[in-house]
């Protein structure tokens, strides 16, 4: 039984250095697409519950609208547009700059998703999204740190949360200056290979989390 203690607590701890930070699920998006992401709150602070998650939306992305998620107030913070957007039915002018999830309770020793739809920005590459967490013993968890030049996080830092966002048109970056519809369909095919790849990753670890 004691083997067994102890082998608990090692396998609790290597999982609570890997999956600590807010994720994105899914972790990937389609360049100037539609898409809906669940940020995962993993824990709460030293122990404490969570009692507000706000998450900060990125510059360009969107038509941001979030999921009520009862018994948490759902606000959604307006901020002003920097060129505001001229329609048939007038002048848009403001934009979600973040929303907020309070008034709620979520033990330390469970999770949630706040989930939100949002329409993305035509963009290639790594798409950051702040997230402020807040608990019960008046901690914050401040999730908005992004690599360095070198590509690494500063340690023991927390992680912004982060998506990956894919332009599937094959790209400038190809060798070939006349794209076959061949290669736009192998091209296609990898990346909802890797997409299929990253989500069974993140599966199993919610799957090994869940059995713990
Ligand atoms: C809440 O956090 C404080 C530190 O801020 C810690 O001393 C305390 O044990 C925590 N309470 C619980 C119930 O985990
Ligand atoms: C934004 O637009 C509304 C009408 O759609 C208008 O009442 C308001 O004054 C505008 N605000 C700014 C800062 O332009
Ligand atoms: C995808 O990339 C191509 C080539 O750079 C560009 O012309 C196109 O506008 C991009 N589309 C989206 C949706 O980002
Ligand atoms: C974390 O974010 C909150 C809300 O924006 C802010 O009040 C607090 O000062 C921040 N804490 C740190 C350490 O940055
Ligand atoms: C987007 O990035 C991926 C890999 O980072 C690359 O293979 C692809 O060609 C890029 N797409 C465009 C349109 O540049
Ligand atoms: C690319 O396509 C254009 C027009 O379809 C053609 O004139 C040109 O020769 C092609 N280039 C190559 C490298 O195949």
């Amino acid at each position: 039984m004691k083997f067994t203690a102890s082998v608990f607590a090692v396998t609790a701890t290597l999982l609570a250095t890997a999956s600590a930070h807010v994720t994105i699920n899914p972790p990937t998006g389609t360049s100037g697409g539609y898409s809906q992401g669940n940020f995962r709150v993993p824990h709460g602070c030293s122990g404490n519950a969570t009692d507000q998650v706000t998450v900060q939306i990125p510059k360009d992305v969107t038509s941001v609208k979030p999921r009520a998620l009862p018994p948490w107030t759902t606000t959604i913070n307006m901020v002003p547009l920097d060129v505001p957007i001229q329609t048939e039915s007038g002048t848009i002018n403001t934009t979600v700059g973040s929303v907020t999830w309070s008034g709620g309770n979520l033990p330390d020793s469970f999770y949630e998703d706040f989930g939100l739809q949002f329409k993305l920005p035509k963009m290639n590459g790594t798409l950051y999204w702040n997230v402020y967490q807040h608990c019960v013993n008046g901690e914050w968890l401040n999730w908005t740190q992004v690599p360095g030049p070198d590509g690494k996080y500063p340690p023991n830092g927390a992680p912004a949360a982060s998506m990956t966002v894919l332009n599937t048109t094959a790209g400038s970056s190809g060798t070939t200056p006349n794209t076959s519809e061949k290669d736009v369909k192998s091209g296609v095919a990898q990346l909802a290979t890797s997409s299929v790849a990253q989500a069974i990753v993140v599966g199993a670890g919610a799957l090994i989390a869940s059995l713990l």
